[in-house]
């Protein structure tokens, strides 16, 4: 009896190929496994496919709220953002996906896990760390890393075997979709003087081609966690549904960055996460809100943290946990509401409220009202600026300061 293999099946060309060439090259039988994470395709005809082209057995699996509640909302609760840019939407959804398919293996008494990854990318990293981690008995094959055939050639093999090429073959791009984010990759985006063609983009509206009038959006956070969109309760996987909707049509979402990836590559990445921006961003308003000065300084040093270690694979680690039980701690007044406002392309905070605010009227105001004890200033000012006054004594001002006095 051959071993069993199981294959993170996206139906594309490429793990298309794979369940032939892993039957081929290795006698596995293959396992198909799609995983469900908010991509809006038609899973049964992905299943039937599998199916078709000769995995003994296929499986589909919505994982749609796990990868919200325990992937999406805490990336959001730490404000990860990898180098300020890219919110992390294809590495956020791999460490889940790599657990789905170890328990898949177990489960299915396969010895074996493959995954559709080339070997020049971050994907194939936080696959095989995230298995290894998990189940370091399983060993993993990944086929389009291994079998060394260009895309004409893969086109070929599956011509051969009459594997149905996907029409999406049409499209020049890679691309990978969840929830969180659409990635963009190849084509023409791999020149970076290059703008980025209209048609690369589905979920964003170009901002020339938004509605002439702005939309306002409420979004309401309960300990970090966005909770309603204009007071209307909603859970977490239609929360962002609904947002990539309202906030991609006004042309929000879109980014274009020269990435670093962990590879060593500096690679042109094109995102489009409509939802994901504006929830990052109200969520920090939020926090500039409900959080003292020195944990807002902080927590942004933990968020740059976190931000790597998600692109670095390292879900599964004891850093990520301290860090996370940082992050959930830091959350606990993190509640309120915050408005925005859409315009052609653009997405700004135009209110925020919250019971826990720390912002205080009476001492920020100039008028009627105001509290502050502007008698108590001189002396805060002698104390404060004592160290700077000794220095200027003893070495003498900086240079910018003698230049400013001649
Ligand atoms: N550069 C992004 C990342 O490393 C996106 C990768 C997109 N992956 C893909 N198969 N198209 O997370």
């Amino acid at each position: 009896m051959s071993d069993k293999v199981v294959l993170a099946y996206s139906g594309g060309l490429d793990t298309s190929v794979a369940i032939k060439w892993l039957k081929e090259k290795y006698d596995l039988d293959v396992i198909a496994l799609t995983i469900d994470v908010g991509n809006e395709r038609d899973f049964s005809a992905i299943r039937q496919k599998a199916l078709k082209v000769g995995a003994v057995k296929a499986l589909v699996k919505d994982a749609k709220e796990l990868f919200v509640n325990y992937f999406i909302f805490p990336a959001l609760q730490a404000d990860a953002i990898y180098e300020g840019q890219y919110p992390l939407a294809t590495a956020l959804s791999r460490p889940l996906m790599a657990k789905l398919l170890v328990d898949a293996a177990l489960e299915e008494g396969a010895s074996v896990v493959a995954h559709g990854c080339t070997g020049k990318g971050n994907d194939q990293v936080r696959f095989e760390v995230s298995v290894n981690a998990l189940a370091p008995s399983l060993k993993i094959v990944a086929p389009a890393r291994e079998w060394g055939m260009t895309r004409e050639e893969t086109i070929k093999y599956a011509e051969r075997y009459g594997i149905p090429l996907p029409i999406t073959l049409a499209s020049p791009y890679s691309i990978d979709e969840n929830l969180w984010g659409r990635s963009i990759e190849c084509g023409v985006l791999e020149d970076p003087w290059v703008e980025p063609p209209e048609e690369a983009f589905t979920w964003t509206k170009a901002p020339t081609e938004a509605p002439n009038e702005p939309d306002y959006i409420e979004i309401g956070f309960d300990r970090g966690i966005p909770i309603t969109i204009d007071g209307q309760k909603l859970d977490g996987v239609s929360l962002i549904r609904r947002l990539n909707e309202l906030v991609g049509r006004h042309g929000v979402g879109r980014i274009d960055h020269v990435e670093n990836r962990l590879v060593g590559i500096k690679s042109r990445e094109i995102y489009e996460a409509p939802a994901a921006i504006v929830l990052l961003q109200a969520h920090q308003a939020l926090e500039a809100m409900t959080l003292a000065k020195d944990q807002l300084r902080f927590k942004q040093k933990v968020a740059q943290e976190y931000a790597d270690l998600i692109y670095n694979g390292l879900w599964f680690t004891s850093l990520h946990q301290d860090l996370a039980a940082y992050v959930q701690s830091s959350q606990r007044f993190v509640t309120g509401s915050v408005r925005l406002k859409l315009f052609k392309g653009s997405c700004r905070v135009v209110g925020r409220k919250s019971d826990k605010s720390l912002y205080s009227f009476g001492l920020a105001t100039y008028d009627k009202g105001d509290v502050f004890d502007q008698s108590a200033s001189p002396g805060f000012i002698h104390i404060w600026g004592l160290p700077v006054r000794t220095q200027a004594q003893v070495q003498g001002v900086s240079s910018l300061g003698e230049k400013l006095k001649k």
